[in-house]
Parts: structure tokens; C-alpha cells; sequence
């Protein structure tokens, strides 16, 4: 097996460059970079598509972790031309070091049926979440390969990448598919050629953020009705069971550690403080069976329960108990 999927020693990427997208908000890239700094001591380089937001990260990081180097770059994921002034201005910024990890993260949600999504919302979502990551990927990994030093490059995808289609999220799970997809080619790709870039693909489960409200603001942005300049950072704290996105940066990096592709982070101990999963893996499991059976179980369609819903996916532990969602 190649180094690419082994373990790795996280000590080695001390002193070296994390490169977040997505980070610009209170949200999984946020707690990527806080870990990265705080934990591994590795210099940071937040990208989000606003200078306002990404000013405003740059200052919380240089004042929470004094000791490493952050940088905030505003960049739009979804045109290569301004992930290449990125690659230019960390190149100036930090002309004497590396680059450890690169997180294609930014992305997008609009939580509508398949018939119910707007073409624009389709577009939208396709745009960030797939086509921003391949941008991110083009701009970023022939650095890594060019590099002698190991590297990481993850992107985010979803576990609605790996569980099958659902009630809500039509444009959201095609899109993670593809991340997971073309995450599995390009490590495919780099496994004889260039081991020593790792690639992984994230699958959370329910993380605390606002995505849901990012990706309407963004929008706004986009279509003139809002100015970038009055764009505030947004986070979540409000459902109980899901995860603080610095916790969730813990197993993320317990499964850089242990080498994990699919790095599914399923809401359980120890890094959440209960005991109702999500149980990812589990659906999965069952989406697998279907296949192989070439059948679409689609009962769960047929299940009501109080204030939910019908899905085949919010249906683990975690969904089981009324006063726990
Ligand atoms: N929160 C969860 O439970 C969960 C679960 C599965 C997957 N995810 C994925 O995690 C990633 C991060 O989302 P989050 O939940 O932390 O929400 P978030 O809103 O904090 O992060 C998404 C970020 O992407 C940025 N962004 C959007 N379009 C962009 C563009 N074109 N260029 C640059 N940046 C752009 C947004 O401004 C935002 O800061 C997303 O890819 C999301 O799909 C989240």
C-alpha cells in the first residue's frame, strides 16, 4: 500500500501552511483552522468570498493563536483565475514554507425536492460545491506534487455524498456525490505518481454552522441585493446534538492520522457528549444492500413523525427522540 493511505505522523505538519476554504464564517473551516493553528502549529491561510469576512477571521486567528502566522484571502471558489492570484499571494506571503493541508471546503445548500429547485439553485450548488472544489483541486495540487514533503488535500463533501437521494436536499446530494467521486479519481490518480499528496474526502454528518443561511446571504450578494460590506460571520449553536465545529476538527484530524479516505465524522464520543449518533455508516450499510439487490428501498417515505419530515437518512439515533432534535 502506498504511503498515500497509510498512517500519518500529524507532528510533521508543524511550521507548515493549512489552506481552508469555506473558513469565513463560524463553521467546519473555522474550526479547521483553529485546530490547525491552535493544536498542530501550522500557519493558516483562510479563503472566503468576502474581504470583510476574511479580514475579520485573519484578526480572530492572529489574536487567538499568536504564535503562527494567518492570512485571510477573499476568493470566489468557483473561478480558477482568482484561485490562481491565491496561489501567487501565499507564495509572496510565505515564501519559506510548505504546504500541509489544503481543505477544499466552501459550499453551498438550498434544502428543496428535485421538482421544487430553481435552475439557478441547481447551478449555484453545482458551481461551488462541485466545480469549486476541481478548481481548488487544479489550482492546488500540482503544488502539493511539486513539494518533496508529504501534504494533505481533503475535500469536503457530505455523508449525503454516500447515503442515497432524499426528501429536501436533490441539488445538495448530487453535488457531494460528485465531490466523493472525483475525491476517489484524484486519488486514484496521484497513488502511483505522487504518494506523498493524501488525499481524503469528508463526509460530516451535522456539524453546528449556518450553512443554510450562508448560502442565502451569498446569494443575495451575488444578485445585487445585499452589499459584501454588511456581510457578518454566522454559526450555529442551536441543535444540541450536532457538533461544535472545533470538535468535529478533532476527528478530522484523528482520521488524517489514521489515514481514513472517507473521513465520515458520525457525531459520536469522544467528540460529542452523548450517546445518539447519527449512525452514517449505518445508512450506508443499508443504501449498499439496496444496491446489490438492485432495488430502492424507499419505505421511510411512508413513516410520519412529529415535526419531521419523511427521510431515509434523518432517521439514525440521533432522530429517534422527539426532545432530542
Ligand atoms: N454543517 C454540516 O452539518 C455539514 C454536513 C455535511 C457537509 N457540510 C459541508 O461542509 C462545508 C462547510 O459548510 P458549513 O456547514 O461549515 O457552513 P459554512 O456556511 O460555515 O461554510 C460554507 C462556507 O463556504 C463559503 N462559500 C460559499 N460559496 C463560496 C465561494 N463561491 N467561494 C468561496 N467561499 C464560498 C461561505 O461563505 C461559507 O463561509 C460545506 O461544503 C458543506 O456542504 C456541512
Amino acid at each position: 500500500m502506498s504511503k498515500q493511505q497509510g498512517p500519518m505522523d500529524l507532528r510533521q505538519l508543524r511550521g507548515t501552511v493549512a489552506v481552508v476554504t469555506g473558513a469565513g464564517n463560524h463553521g467546519i473551516g473555522w474550526g479547521l483552522c483553529c485546530h490547525a493553528a491552535g493544536a498542530l502549529g501550522m500557519h493558516v491561510i483562510v479563503i472566503d468570498l468576502h474581504e470583510k469576512l476574511v479580514r475579520e477571521a485573519e484578526s480572530r486567528l492572529r489574536e487567538l493563536y499568536p504564535q503562527v502566522l494567518c492570512y485571510g484571502l477573499a476568493c470566489d471558489v468557483t473561478e480558477p483565475q482568482q484561485l490562481a492570484t491565491v496561489t501567487a499571494a501565499i507564495a509572496e506571503l510565505l515564501p519559506d514554507k510548505s504546504i500541509g493541508a489544503v481543505f477544499a471546503n466552501a459550499g453551498v445548500i438550498f434544502s428543496h425536492t428535485v421538482l421544487n429547485s430553481t435552475v439557478q439553485e441547481w447551478q449555484t450548488t453545482l458551481q461551488v460545491n462541485v466545480m469549486g472544489v476541481v478548481h481548488t483541486m487544479q489550482a492546488f495540487v500540482p503544488l502539493l506534487q511539486a513539494q518533496e514533503a508529504e501534504s494533505i488535500f481533503a475535500a469536503t463533501a457530505s455523508i449525503g455524498g454516500l447515503v442515497r437521494g432524499d426528501n429536501g436536499g436533490a441539488s445538495y446530494q448530487a453535488s457531494k456525490h460528485a465531490v466523493v467521486a472525483t475525491s476517489e479519481a484524484l486519488s486514484f490518480e496521484l497513488a502511483r505518481k505522487s504518494p506523498h499528496v493524501r488525499v481524503h474526502v469528508l463526509c460530516p454528518c451535522i456539524v453546528a454552522s449556518a450553512l443554510d443561511k450562508t448560502s442565502v446571504v451569498n446569494q443575495r450578494v451575488r444578485d445585487g441585493e445585499s452589499s459584501a460590506d454588511e456581510v457578518e460571520a454566522l454559526g450555529s449553536d442551536s441543535f444540541r446534538l450536532a457538533m461544535t465545529p472545533e470538535r468535529h476538527a478533532e476527528q478530522v484530524f484523528a482520521h488524517i492520522e489514521a489515514g481514513n479516505f472517507y473521513m465520515v465524522t458520525d457525531n459520536v464520543r469522544p467528540y460529542v457528549d452523548h450517546d445518539l449518533p447519527f449512525d452514517g455508516v449505518g445508512i450506508m450499510r443499508e443504501r449498499h444492500a439496496n444496491m446489490q439487490a438492485l432495488t430502492l428501498d424507499n419505505s421511510d417515505a411512508w413513516q410520519r413523525r412529529p415535526g419531521m419530515a419523511p427521510s431515509a437518512i434523518m432517521k439514525g439515533p440521533m432522530f429517534g427522540e422527539p426532545e432530542s432534535i
